[in-house]
């Protein structure tokens, strides 16, 4: 490994020391963040560990709802992010005033409004509960039976939700830029070569998708799944940064990454906006910062902390 690299993680490593900070990264990140960080996991086990951490500084590698929703569980700490702009398709196709106006416009439907944790905060305030892939399942099997459910912002994991519990919801109509790029014919020329290869595929990913799939899951359950398959070839529908986490933890697997119809791997363009760079320079300055309005804050919180309890 080039001298710079290497001096490039030791200062990260020494700064992450000298601020007394946990690094947190997604397992979307490049794989050399994902081996400098302290967890790496999906959007549940981030929530967890940024809520029960004691260091002072939460470093998140991730995108920005991800860092926002670790200063809303956990406001004393100081949380920063290497780009501010890591934004998220889905976070953008809800904006916070149109869901105020679209629930004020249904009054009269007392919705029971569930949300993606792929939202901004100012729409997690807006609901009753927040869900993320790996327990949106169960999330929606307590909501109450007596009032309908709003579920926002991704239709695709919603559609998939409500074939899992068969609960009916009305779907906002957001979606993952990269997961709907994944199409039946991209994995089917994949399946012509690894015949007996399985297919773990995202929610977020579409339904023509998903009914190929033999197992639609979180980031995380990914990792099991792969470890415990019976097979050696697995190919794999999510973002590309997936795979370094997978070869990791399941060595003796073929993990192929999930084509779509215009590159041989999907990459989420806000996910790779972190660099080594970056994490360094926003240790080095705690810059950028995520900051909330305390009672903006206080009103997303509510129902993170629902889901925390209901996903135990
Ligand atoms: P996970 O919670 O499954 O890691 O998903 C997060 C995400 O952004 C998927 O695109
Ligand atoms: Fe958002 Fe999709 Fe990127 Fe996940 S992969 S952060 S849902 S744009």
């Amino acid at each position: 490994m080039p001298t710079a690299a290497l001096d490039l993680k030791e200062a990260i490593l020494q700064l992450k020391k000298e601020r007394n900070a946990v690094i947190l990264a997604h397992n979307y990140q490049t794989g050399d963040i994902q081996d400098l960080a302290d967890y790496v996991g999906d959007s549940l086990g981030l929530a967890y560990k940024a809520k029960e951490t004691d260091a002072d500084v939460i470093c998140f590698c991730g995108v920005h709802f991800m860092a926002e929703t670790a200063k809303i569980v956990n406001p004393s700490k100081t949380v920063v992010l290497p780009d501010r702009d890591a934004g998220c398709s889905l976070e953008e196709s809800c904006p916070g005033p149109e869901l105020e106006a679209f629930l004020e416009a249904n009054k009269e439907k007392n919705y029971y409004v569930i949300a993606y944790i792929n939202c901004s905060a100012h729409v997690k305030a807006l609901c009753d509960v927040i869900c993320t892939s790996g327990n949106a399942v169960r999330i929606v099997e307590q909501a109450p039976a007596d009032r309908p459910i709003l579920f926002v912002p991704d239709a695709n994991l919603g559609a998939w939700v409500m074939q899992q519990t068969g609960r009916k919801m009305d779907l906002w109509q957001g979606s993952c830029y990269v997961h709907v790029e994944f199409t039946r014919d991209s994995i089917n020329q994949i399946k012509a070569e690894y015949p007996d290869a399985l297919v773990v595929a995202h929610p977020e990913c579409t339904e023509a998708v998903r009914l190929l799939a033999d197992e639609v899951c979180s980031t995380e359950k990914m990792v099991t799944f792969c470890k415990e398959a019976p097979v050696e070839n697995i190919i794999v529908v999510t973002e590309s940064g997936m795979l370094h986490r997978l070869r990791k933890e399941a060595p003796d697997k073929n993990l192929i990454a999930g084509p779509t119809d215009r590159c041989a791997c999907a990459d989420c363009r806000f996910m790779k906006m972190n660099t080594l760079e970056k994490l360094h320079d926003c240790l080095d300055k705690l810059e950028p910062r995520v900051e909330l309005p305390e009672d903006l804050r206080a009103r997303a919180e509510a129902p993170l902390l629902r889901m925390l309890e209901q996903s135990r």
